[in-house]
């Protein structure tokens, strides 16, 4: 059974296939308008989501499949104390394929141990959010006709993003990639990730300076603070507008440099910036839903989801 827990769970081949296939959904959306007709997507966010979530629900449905779930941990038996192992082995009787968003670290990946059909990790706390990635991948690959041989400059909440630890990641599996990390110091990338670039010889560099590292990007990623996380609210109100890209900034970019954000926003990008060609975060968020598509029909065809049932099966 494949499951997406991390972008690592997802060879470069299989993202490069991801990747052309969501391209062909693009280019000819009728041609797998039922690809899954029959097909049930159980979407269980334990933790808010308005593009994850929806796109998740948006994907099944435009493969003519169908879709149920929860949208909070109030809403589903999280509350009565359920646990997500008894969870997952419960819906895993109704559903083909589980999306799941959750806040603790580590979640999804319990939930792959007890799941009878696939998960994917819409995001687990601080910890990684592999689709996110997926349609970072997607957005840059269609503008830059590569995935190798890039600089991104990643920008803010580096602490507790959990976007940017998969990005890093599955950024790793490229050639000659190079990564500007800019953050305060108090929301630095987590060491588990540095020891990764570490032990890939990969360049990096840390710095506190938007403008310095805005400068030398192919792509700058910018990145909500994460209140969610803080335990002091102190804290989050001191950093929350540690970096705010406006016009003025966009000036010391280069011309051909592309601007991300996984969005939501609060404060870190001035609308004046959302005129700008280099702009392109709310074309990812609808490349969102098209990397779902592919992520669905690929992990379903794995699964051998498209064959009949046969009266054992159902006994
Ligand atoms: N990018 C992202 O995960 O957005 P949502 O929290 O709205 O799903």
């Amino acid at each position: 059974m494949k499951h997406v827990i991390s972008p690592l769970d997802l060879t470069v081949e299989e993202i490069d296939r991801l990747l052309a296939l969501a391209d062909d959904i693009i280019d000819h959306p009728q041609a797998y308008a039922h690809k899954c007709a029959g097909k049930k997507l159980a979407t269980l966010f334990f933790e808010p989501s308005t593009r994850t979530r929806l796109s998740f629900e948006a994907a099944m449905l435009e493969l003519g499949g169908s879709v149920l779930g929860f949208s909070s941990a109030s809403s589903s038996s999280a509350t009565k104390g359920e646990s997500v192992a008894d969870t997952v082995r419960i819906v895993g009787n109704y559903a083909d394929v589980i999306a799941m968003r959750h806040p603790k670290e580590g979640a999804a990946g319990v939930g792959a141990l007890f799941a009878k059909c696939p998960i994917i990790n819409a995001g687990d706390g601080g910890h990684q959010h592999p689709t996110q990635t997926l349609t970072d991948l997607l957005t840059i690959h269609r503008h830059k006709g590569r995935l190798n041989g890039l600089t991104l400059c990643l920008c803010g909440d580096l602490k507790f993003g959990r976007t940017v630890h998969s990005l890093v990641r599955a950024m790793m599996r490229y050639q000659d990639v190079r990564f500007i990390l800019v953050s305060p110091d108090e929301l630095r990338m987590p060491t588990y990730i540095l020891d990764e670039l570490d032990a890939g010889g990969f360049a990096y560099e840390e710095t506190d300076s938007l403008e310095k590292g805005l400068a030398q990007a192919d792509v700058l990623y910018m990145t909500r603070v994460q209140q969610e996380r803080f335990a002091n609210r102190e804290d989050y109100l001191r950093l929350r507008d540690s970096y705010i890209l406006d016009g003025e900034k966009m000036k010391l970019a280069p011309a051909e440099m592309i601007v991300l954000h996984p969005l939501p926003r609060v404060n870190e990008i001035a609308p004046e910036v959302d005129d700008d060609p280099r702009a392109l975060y709310f074309e990812q968020a609808l490349c969102g839903k098209y990397i779902r598509m592919a992520l669905i029909l690929t992990l379903l065809e794995q699964a051998g989801g498209f064959e009949k049932p046969c009266a054992a099966q159902i006994c």
